[in-house]
């Protein structure tokens, strides 16, 4: 049976004040398919069951995991070449030269699901950059998803995650067997560090990010939540900074401060003040 019209609305709500994202009518058949299972996990019968749970109870973890439970957690190694090749080719040559006195660098993975994208980041520094090796290089990799953060902490991928994107090179290099799985060495894994962070909050940072890729995740947000995540983003860049958004994503009609730049054949987007 089709969800109510009222359970829909009361699930768009929820979902919109847990985690920003935007459940749009069209998407309404996922509600059903993805929240079925949490129902069945807390002992309920349906997603109608569920609902009623949540309005009576105001139990935090039910609503978490109604809100991860609609996550969307596609991702891959290097996924669209092209912020990777202007990371290798312009960005941290220039970067090297610049913070050359102070010896450090810092790289944020927002909303990084489970870690491919701050893996990605770590092995290209290692791999082309020998001479960073004595510098402080912290990558950070946040997500809303417990679930994500506990996957990246532990960097093991299945065989079928290393086929979408990770070459045999970096493959052999940097990660070890586990079983029928892969998990990325030590040295690499020692590299990021793992938060849990919700972008819709109201966060603060002190950090100064050299680098941020916060990509296929602004689509789920309406556009004053961009805004919002868009200014905070901003203030915890270096003003030399470089922003790297998802292949389909533009900051076009946003009041934001940032300016669009070509880095090879990737765009990428600069702090203005
Ligand atoms: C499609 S994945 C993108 C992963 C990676 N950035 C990439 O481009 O391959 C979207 C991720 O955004 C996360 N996400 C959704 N809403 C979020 C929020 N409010 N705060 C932090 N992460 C969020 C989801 O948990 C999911 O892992």
């Amino acid at each position: 049976m089709a969800l109510a019209e009222s359970d829909i609305q009361y699930l768009q709500k929820a979902i919109a004040r847990g985690s920003g994202n935007v459940i749009r009518e069209h998407q309404s058949y996922l509600l059903e398919a993805r929240l079925t299972p949490v129902a069945q996990a807390a002992g309920l019968d349906d997603v109608h069951a569920l609902v009623a749970e949540l309005q009576r109870s105001a139990d935090r973890k039910l609503q978490e995991a109604v809100v991860e439970a609609m996550t969307i957690n596609e991702t891959s190694f290097f996924r669209d070449m092209q912020p990777f090749t202007a990371l290798q080719e312009q960005v941290l040559p220039e970067l090297i030269d610049r913070r050359k006195t102070r010896r450090q660098l810092s790289v944020w993975s927002a909303a990084s699901s489970s870690g491919q994208e701050a893996y990605s980041i770590a092995m290209l520094i290692r791999s082309r950059f020998p001479e960073l090796a004595d510098w402080r290089v912290s990558i950070l990799a946040t997500d809303l998803s417990e679930e994500m953060v506990k996957r990246t902490r532990e960097g093991v991928y299945s065989q079928f995650e290393v086929n979408r994107g990770l070459p045999a090179s970096m493959l052999v290099k940097f990660f070890e067997r586990q079983g029928l799985n892969w998990q990325a060495r030590p040295e690499i894994r020692q590299m990021i560090h793992a938060e849990k962070m919700n972008l819709a909050e109201n966060w603060r940072t002190t950090a100064r990010h050299d680098i941020v890729f916060i990509r296929n995740v602004l689509i789920y947000f309406d556009v004053p939540m961009k805004e919002t995540i868009l200014r905070r983003v901003h203030q915890s860049m270096q003003p030399d900074g470089y922003l790297f958004l998802g292949g389909g994503e533009t900051l076009l009609q946003l009041d934001v401060r940032f300016e669009r730049a070509a880095v090879g054949n990737a765009v990428c987007f600069r702090p203005t003040s």
